[in-house]
């Protein structure tokens, strides 16, 4: 019998999961409990687990292949390991601006998973976004343009020199993007291919402007989509404690870590599957 509970905590999105112990294996019946979960609540949070890195890779590896980060450098021994560090005189947070990870890849990412090693006494929480509310509460004259136009998405803002994925963390290694950092098309409305849902595929991190038209042109509609697909009412907000593990659909959701723990450490662990080209 299938036993896992799921507790909404959010209108928009996101639940709890419980009954689940992601260190042993899980049989069919209880994983496909949690991927039904995962379609169903966009973001999935497992309190009080233990695992080794190999069981996160693992859990991961259920849902797709992995990815090795083109910008952070993997744990040595794990290069799909990305450890997320805040130490407690860094300044900038990583993931701390509304974003879909991997947006910028030809093939951006289906998932993340994040695992909470160390957080700090307060603050530190992270916030998601469901983006097929972000699309169905847009007007039907909107939905048929948007529905016709595609994005560049680029990793070249956020990982320059000058772009906050990039900036110094003491514990994190990240490689600054060259001049030939490549870009790519993403439909503006993306088709979910497990739920067939449309779904807003625009963040303000990694979208550059729509194809055919230039930044300038293209700034005021993605500024109105920015803030029409993060508004709160479309949003959920996880309170971390240690030993937990968060499971995020990027295909239809956007996320931001809040950065207000200053002189406290914050330490996750990130594996992230591969996902397909958007249509
Ligand atoms: C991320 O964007 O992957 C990091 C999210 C977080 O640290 O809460």
């Amino acid at each position: 019998m299938n036993k896992i509970r799921v507790n909404r905590i959010a209108g928009a999105l996101g639940a709890e999961i419980e009954g689940v112990d992601l260190s042993q294996d899980l049989g069919n019946e209880v994983f496909d409990g949690i991927h039904q979960a995962f379609l169903d609540h966009q973001a999935i949070f497992f309190r009080n687990q233990t695992i080794t890195h190999e069981q996160h890779k693992n859990f991961a590896r259920r849902f797709g292949t992995l990815n090795i980060h083109p910008y952070v450098k993997g744990m040595d021994g794990h290069p799909e390991i990305m450890r997320v560090v805040k130490e407690p005189d860094d300044k900038v947070n990583f993931g701390g601006g509304w974003h879909s990870d991997m947006s910028f890849l030809e093939e951006p990412a289906l998932g993340s998973l994040l695992y909470a090693k160390e957080v700090p006494p307060y603050g530190g929480d992270t916030l998601w976004a469901n983006q097929y509310l972000a699309y169905e509460t847009l007007s039907d004259g909107m939905k048929k343009m948007l529905g016709e136009l595609k994005a560049i998405h680029t990793a070249k803002g956020e990982y320059s020199e000058r772009g906050h994925s990039a900036q110094k963390r003491s514990s994190m290694e990240v490689k600054v993007a060259g001049d030939d950092v490549p870009s790519y098309e993403h439909p503006v409305v993306r088709t979910h291919p497990e739920t067939g849902r449309k779904a807003l595929y625009v963040n303000m991190a990694f979208t550059e402007k729509f194809v055919g038209m230039t930044r300038r042109e293209s700034l005021p509609l993605l500024k109105f989509l920015f803030d029409h697909c993060t508004q709160e009412g479309f949003t959920c907000r996880f309170r971390w404690s240690a030993n937990t593990l968060a499971f995020w659909d990027n295909r239809c959701t956007q996320h931001f870590a809040l950065n207000d723990y200053h002189g406290h450490r914050r330490h996750m662990e990130r594996v992230t599957v591969n996902g397909d080209r958007p249509f």
